[in-house]
């Protein structure tokens, strides 16, 4: 068990209640033979002591900017580049807001905006605080520079709420760790197709047939395969939402268009479609801008478009080695995607309930029932990046490593 031999972790505590985890996460780091720098904040003092996190990592604990002592021995600049990862756990909004602005008025603050490393956060804060627009736009900005995050989850909060806000677990931490360092790039020299968004049918030059879908959950996923180390393709209809990182996307607008490029994007490994593709569209858009001169609606001719998931499910020797799709559902869910699983040929639906009030369309969290011809397996109702992730991880396991790339690591 020493899949972080050697790595160098600079621990920042914030003043969360879920400080006291962090002794256990530096447990399981050690265990796996890393080392454990901590920074503690001032706020973060008052839920563990220095003594604590001293006696655990067995190294000396920083937390004064102007103490002479901390100063002399490590500099703020020598402390935030001497790790081969910053991870920040608690991170409380506070801390958030202030790392997305760049502020530096402590010794964790400072070393945060020093660091040329990598930086993981994980979240802990009150659910109205985690759901507000402003703490959202501090992650959102964090994120776009790289940031990598973990949790929060949902369950019961020290303020006596329930929702999302727990820090993750000390082990889902550590998971997120490790696969930073590529202890688990399972998916090197594989290759992923991810459709994302919802497409746009041409009804004339200014209107389209569409829907609400923000395309974060097939975002979300192509990252999270990207992270593993698939070689990914994000075939993406019109979205509000960056480019992920590290991953070949390429910008459509209609079904005929999306299967264009999936087509074009074959052979793969592994192809998870979770666009929402318009099922219909004009037969004949309008070449001019349809005027009403005063005429009755006109009536829209609609053709069936091509169903992506079924054809790349029947793709033949192209066909990728596992087709994923998922069932958007109102009503009977498991049972509806159990049928469109046989309908469209694929290997695994991931069926989600999202009927009014489930807020999925459009929201940051989603319900899944993950169905294959074994049965179901119902995960628990989570973020639509810990969806992805888990979809990830289940993936990289049915398919093993690449018989060629063995000594490929994305990171190490
Ligand atoms: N899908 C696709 N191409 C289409 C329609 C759907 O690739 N033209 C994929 C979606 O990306 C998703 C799955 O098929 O993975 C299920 O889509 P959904 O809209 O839930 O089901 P439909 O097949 O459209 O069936 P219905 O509308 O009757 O529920």
């Amino acid at each position: 068990m020493s899949s972080l031999a050697g790595k160098r972790i600079l621990l920042v505590i914030s003043g969360g209640i879920a400080a006291y985890k962090t002794l256990e996460l530096i447990r399981r780091v050690r265990e796996r033979g890393g080392a454990v720098r901590c920074v503690l904040t001032k706020a973060g003092a008052q839920f563990v002591t220095p003594l604590s996190l001293a006696a655990l990592s067995e190294d000396k604990v920083y937390s004064d900017l102007f103490s002479l002592t901390d100063e002399s021995e490590m500099g703020h600049i020598r402390l935030s580049r001497e790790a081969d990862l910053v991870v920040v756990a608690p991170a409380t909004a506070d801390i958030l807001a202030k790392m997305a602005q760049g502020r530096a008025d402590d010794l964790a603050t400072t070393a945060l905006l020093a660091t040329d490393k990598p930086v993981l956060v994980a979240p802990a804060m009150n659910l109205r605080m985690w759901d507000h627009a402003a703490t959202q736009a501090n992650l959102a900005t964090l994120k776009a520079r790289g940031v990598l995050s973990v949790g929060p989850n949902e369950g019961d909060m020290a303020c006596g709420e329930y929702g999302f806000g727990r820090m993750a677990e000390p082990e889902e931490i550590l998971r997120a760790i490790e696969e930073f360092f590529g202890a688990a790039a399972p998916l090197a020299g594989r290759r992923a197709l991810v459709t994302s968004g919802p497409t746009y049918e041409a009804i004339d030059p200014v209107r389209f047939i569409g829907n609400r879908s923000s395309g974060r959950q097939g975002h979300a996923i192509a990252l999270a395969l990207a992270r593993l180390g698939a070689r990914t393709t994000l075939v993406s209809g019109p979205t509000g939402l960056a480019d992920p990182a590290g991953v070949d996307t390429l910008r459509v607008e209609s079904a005929r268009d999306m299967l264009a490029a999936c087509e074009a994007a074959l052979p793969c490994d592994v192809a998870v479609c979770a666009a929402a593709v318009s099922d219909w569209r004009a037969k004949k858009p309008r070449t001019q801008k349809m005027k009403k001169n005063g005429k009755a609606p006109p009536d829209l001719e609609l053709i069936a478009n091509p169903d992506i998931l079924a054809k790349l499910s029947a793709a033949g020797n192209a066909r990728p080695q596992l087709v994923v799709g998922f069932a958007a559902e109102t009503e009977k869910v498991i049972e509806h995607a159990q049928a469109k699983l046989a309908k469209k040929g694929c290997d695994w639906i991931l069926a989600n309930d999202v009927s009014e009030g489930t807020g999925t369309f459009g929201g940051d969290v989603n319900t899944v029932h993950l169905i294959d011809a074994g049965g179901v397996d119902s995960w628990p109702r989570m973020t639509k990046d810990d969806v992805a992730a888990k979809l990830a991880t289940r993936i990289a396991k049915t398919l093993g490593r690449a018989p060629d790339t063995k000594s490929e690591n994305r990171k190490s």
